[in-house]
């Protein structure tokens, strides 16, 4: 599913970068243009990284304000909780 048309980037993309490395929205802007002209698909690419973070088992770090309850705001490890 397209996440980003202005620069066609995909959520498999974004979970291939979660998987490299990104933690955060700038990650994912930096490394695949997301939101880096209109910015309409921010939230969307947040909630990818989200859930491909839990799946991975990483804390998530939403980048910017608003991030939601029950979700730490900081990036604590790049490592599995486990
Ligand atoms: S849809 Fe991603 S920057 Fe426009």
């Amino acid at each position: 599913m397209y996440i980003c048309l202005c620069n066609n980037v995909n959520d498999t993309q974004i979970r291939g970068a979660v998987a490299q490395g990104a933690s955060s929205l700038d990650d994912l802007r930096d490394v695949l243009g997301v939101a880096s002209q209109c910015g309409q698909c921010a939230c969307m690419a947040e909630e990818v990284l989200a859930c491909e973070q839990q799946r991975l088992g990483l804390f998530y770090n939403a980048g910017r304000q608003g991030h939601r309850a029950g979700q730490p705001r900081d990036m604590v490890a790049a490592t599995a909780l486990a």
